[in-house]
């Protein structure tokens, strides 16, 4: 069963899924730890998602920029759960909470790889590739209409 997400509330919380966002970006996709984290935690969204073990499988983050958009970011599923919907049950809750804080439209920086996945939740690219922490990735932007 997929496991349930749901907005990040605690320190340990917070704590567990940058244990995850290390394991899958900077062990796995060789991204430096000092780019990994950065000061938009502190103050950004975070959804969660923990399986029965009370391991944290799965992790996203949204950033408010500005009055009317919102950046999501740090997508993050252990690998034994990847292609079973985790991601996009993490990304609908990220879109909630931008959906609750006025927000109108969201934004992201998507690797490459990751494109189709944004495209079927309905982001679309806006412009040419570029690199960012030595990986290939592209802007996409949804607009997000009220529920
Ligand atoms: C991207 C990620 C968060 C998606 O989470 P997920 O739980 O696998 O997503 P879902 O199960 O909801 O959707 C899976 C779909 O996304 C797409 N997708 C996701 N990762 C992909 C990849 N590495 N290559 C190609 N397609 C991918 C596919 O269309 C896939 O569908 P399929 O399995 O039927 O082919 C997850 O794969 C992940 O953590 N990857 C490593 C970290 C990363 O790249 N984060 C994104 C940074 S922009």
């Amino acid at each position: 069963m997929l496991p349930d997400v749901r907005r990040a509330t605690t320190a340990a919380d917070r704590t567990a899924a940058y244990a995850l966002r290390r394991e899958v970006f900077v062990v796995e996709q060789d991204v430096p730890e000092d780019l990994e984290r950065d000061e938009l935690d502190e103050s950004g969204d975070h959804v969660v998602a923990f399986d029965v073990t009370g391991a944290c499988v799965g992790t996203g983050r949204l950033v408010i920029e500005g009055a009317s958009h919102g950046r999501i970011g740090r997508m993050a599923v252990a690998g034994p759960w990847r292609s079973k919907g985790l991601g996009a049950a993490l990304l609908a809750e990220l879109e909630a909470i931008a959906r609750e804080r006025g927000l109108r439209s969201a934004l992201l920086h998507a690797q490459i790889h990751a494109e189709r996945f944004y495209r079927r939740a309905g982001y679309v690219r806006d412009g040419e590739p570029f690199d960012e922490a030595g990986i290939a990735h592209v802007v996409m932007r949804k607009a997000l209409t009220p529920r």
